[in-house]
């Protein structure tokens, strides 16, 4: 059965009747551009062929239901109380109901009137793993609300909207990177976006590679601690440097000239997550060319260099990730590779010549099992197309 059917099958047992629609939002892959999003830099991801549904029916009242059929819980909330972050009892809403009524709440901010709802939810983007699982289900969540609510808000909105969810209301303080990949997708394209400018372009992956995704099994915990250590980092390398360059305002405005000549100004290990960011904002620029030109190659290198600055220079990098990164090596289809979004743990993309692709991936499983004794799963991925209402009754 497939995740829509069963997802259709599990909201008529609950809540009885269909639903009025299906939104479906993909998770996403970074090429490159690790933890520069928040630094004002530009990013290369692609949305991927790995969704979060919701099926949702309005409601005549303000109570939210929403069942959860990978957590198999079930919750409920109120519209007019969304600011306490608590259910229908008074108790605190678990974490994986906060999407939800995070996303009720950024809308409402935009002075949305949204009706209430019975919603379903379920997903194959792995959740803790680099994959956008959370940035996948807001946007399906938003979409299915505003389709409920029959108005639109621009795309670059919704993507913001979402991650104002994500940084106020479930406290990630993440960057637009996620959000924006799963509305803006583009099948076998990746995505250059600029944080600050917002412009943003797909450019053509080609049909002579192809995205590995290696899952090492490993999951994220305390990510959400860490994670936000490291803007703090970069917060404070800027107001650090800003001493002797009053005029910036991210590290984004910071050439490698400049950080050379004022590098001693920030603390360690702040200066460390500068240089990476710096560097990383120019790795982005040469990988977009890269792509544009078609030399494969070159992106490849780019990624490793990426893999290797995150893991030492921004310690964002995990024992898991750092064993599946070498024992890729020396396949003769392997471009290059890195560990996917805020790291510590998860999977990691590889950019591989399409003929030696699944090759490539069962030699990778293979060599890691052999070096860990554990079990990975890897395998091919493609860029897919950004979120959309799949059914709808309106
Ligand atoms: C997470 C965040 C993104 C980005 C990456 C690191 O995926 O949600 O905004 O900062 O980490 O590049």
């Amino acid at each position: 059965m497939s995740s829509v059917d069963l997802l259709v099958e599990r909201f008529r047992a609950q809540f009885g009747g269909r639903p009025d629609l299906i939104s479906r939002a993909p998770g996403r892959v970074d090429l490159i551009g690790a933890h520069v999003d928040y630094n004002d830099g530009v990013v290369l991801p692609a949305a991927i062929t790995r969704y979060s549904w919701v099926a949702a029916r309005a409601r005549p009242d303000s109570v939210v239901n929403v069942l959860s059929l990978d957590w198999n819980e079930q919750g409920s909330f109120d519209l007019t109380n969304l600011e306490k972050k608590v259910d229908q009892n008074g108790r605190p809403l678990p974490e994986w109901a906060l999407y939800a009524a995070g996303v009720a709440w950024a809308l409402t901010q935009q002075e949305i009137s949204l009706p209430g709802c019975d919603l379903a939810v379920t997903g194959d983007v792995p959740v803790g793993a680099g994959m956008s699982s959370s940035a996948s289900v807001e946007v399906a969540y938003a979409l299915a609300w505003l389709a409920m609510a029959s108005t639109t808000i621009p795309p670059m909105q919704l993507a913001q909207v979402c991650q104002h969810a994500e940084n106020a209301y479930v406290g990630v303080n993440s960057g637009l990177m996620d959000q924006f990949s799963s509305v803006f997708g583009k099948e076998d394209h990746a995505l250059l976006l600029d944080c600050r400018s917002l412009d943003w372009e797909a450019l053509p992956l080609g049909s002579n590679v192809a995205l590995v995704v290696a899952d090492t099994g490993t999951r994220r915990t305390l990510t959400t601690a860490h994670y936000n250590t490291r803007r703090e980092e970069c917060e404070l390398a800027v107001r650090s440097l800003q001493t002797v360059m009053p005029g910036i305002t991210a590290l984004r405005d910071v050439s490698a000239e400049a950080f050379a000549a004022h590098a001693e100004v920030i603390p360690i290990p702040a200066r460390q997550r500068a240089q990476h960011v710096i560097e990383e904002i120019a790795r982005v620029e040469q990988a977009a060319d890269a792509l544009r030109q078609g030399d494969t190659a070159r992106l490849g290198h780019l990624m490793d260099e990426s893999h290797i600055s995150s893991r030492d220079l921004y310690e964002a990098s995990g024992p898991a990730l750092d064993t599946m990164w070498e024992v890729s090596k020396g396949h003769p289809a392997r471009l290059g590779g890195r560990f996917l979004g805020a790291g510590w743990a998860g999977c990691l993309i590889f950019f591989v010549d399409a003929a030696g692709a699944e090759d490539f991936a069962a030699a990778t499983a293979g060599r890691y099992k052999k070096a860990t004794g554990q079990e990975a799963k890897v395998y091919l991925i493609r860029a897919a197309q950004g979120a959309q209402i799949l059914e709808s009754d309106h």
